[in-house]
């Protein structure tokens, strides 16, 4: 038996957000990050359209960019004082993440951090509140997901929570708030979108009803995503939608170990200065991961499917395959991603010599592989890496070298 679970409500496109007055509560608190979405106006918006519909309403403001494990805790406390019954986020991954972590802490406050965890072992919720998710960037889809990353800073790890339980209420997918999107972000977040939907499609998790969702979803991609970044606002608001339906796919289907990885070195090298930003992460070691897990002979298949859907060309899976690294490798060009952490800059972008220093990956390469092998998406990849393979795989995304193992 497989499960397929999405939000009950799905609101998308242009107006999407009025469905906030529909909403049939009493109070609802607002979790959001930065300001962009107070700038922009949004925000204003939520709280109007949250009073029009008869709610008080409470702010929970200025969650960081992968958020922290105390950033959850407090956040729950001011869940707890305030009782809400809605729980609305509005912004990128990161606030929505947050939220949903809250949310459990909100239910059940004896939870521990460690507790919420464990893969599929959230308690029940919606015994408090229920909660809708309003997604600002075109990538995480975390507004359709039954996922939430959480950062542990004493570790330098980032944790995945993964239940159902937590697959948000209502999902609202307007595309104007991510018109203002900077265009590294629109870079970053597309191609975390390419990432989730081609590891769901080659995933031992896979099925019949998350196949279509993915491919459809690599297609949009790939006509859509270079445009946006160049500007195209018509291709953004696509974006916004393909993501979405990357989300529905990889919930359901799970991902890969190029997740395991960018998990693994997100914040591990923090104390030289930056975070390889997700997205970024995912866009530098798919290529390398297609090539490890082509080894698998069902895997090979499938990202030969994709290259047909994509029309690459190619005469066999062999060249397909070839193809299809190439076509995503002409994407990070497009997109001004660097290739290998070797070339990643402390600001995202390519640079002569990157932020983490050769030696310094390679004191921790072992450890980050460790981590990888054991993170949630390791056990839906097509191939099981070794340890030993793990750490060749790092290696050649630190070096950008061949993968031929
Ligand atoms: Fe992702």
């Amino acid at each position: 038996m497989q499960r397929f679970t999405l939000p009950r409500d799905l609101y998308h496109g242009e107006g999407a957000l009025e469905a906030l007055k529909t909403f049939e509560g009493k109070k609802a608190v607002i979790c959001t990050g930065g300001g962009s979405m107070k700038r922009g106006g949004f925000l204003q918006k939520v709280e109007d359209y949250l009073h029009e519909a008869g709610m008080e309403t409470k702010l929970i403001e200025g969650i960081e960019p992968d958020p922290s494990v105390t950033t959850v805790m407090n956040g729950a406390q001011v869940m707890l004082d305030f009782e809400p019954d809605w729980i609305v986020a509005i912004g990128g991954g990161s606030p929505i993440d947050a939220a949903k972590a809250m949310w459990i802490k909100y239910e059940y406050p004896e939870i521990t951090f460690e507790e919420m965890c464990k893969v599929f072992g959230i308690p029940k919720l919606r015994q408090k509140a229920h909660f809708c998710a309003i997604s600002s960037t075109s990538g995480t889809a975390t507004e359709v997901t039954a996922f939430s990353i959480i950062t542990d800073y004493e570790k330098g790890i980032k944790y995945p929570i993964a239940d159902f339980e937590i697959t948000p209420d209502v999902a609202i997918v307007d595309p104007a708030l991510a018109e203002t999107m900077p265009v590294k972000l629109v870079a970053h977040t597309g191609m975390d979108a390419m990432t989730h939907a081609i590891e769901a499609y080659v995933s031992t998790a896979n099925c019949e009803y998350t196949d279509p969702l993915a491919i459809h979803a690599i297609e949009l991609i790939m006509n859509n995503l270079v445009k946006s970044y160049n500007g195209d606002m018509a291709s953004r608001h696509t974006m916004h939608d393909a993501q979405c339906l990357a989300g529905q796919a990889f919930s359901n289907a799970l991902l890969g170990i190029v997740h395991s990885m960018a998990h693994k070195t997100g914040a591990i090298f923090a104390d030289y200065g930056a975070h390889i930003i997700h997205g970024a992460a995912n866009a530098m070691y798919l290529p390398k991961v297609i090539a490890f897990n082509a080894k698998d002979e069902t895997a090979k298949k499938r990202y030969g499917v994709i290259a047909d859907y994509m029309h690459l060309g190619g005469s066999n899976d062999d060249e397909k395959v070839e193809l299809l690294i190439k076509y995503l490798r002409q994407m990070n060009d497009d997109l001004n991603i660097p290739h290998s952490i070797n070339h990643y800059g402390a600001n995202g972008l390519p640079a002569e010599v990157g932020f983490v220093p050769e030696e310094v990956f390679l004191e921790r390469v072992e450890d980050i592989a460790a981590n990888a092998i054991l993170d949630a998406c390791t056990g839906s990849n097509p191939r099981q890496p070794s340890q030993e393979e793990m750490v060749k795989l790092l290696k050649c995304c630190y070096y950008d070298t061949e993968v031929d193992f």
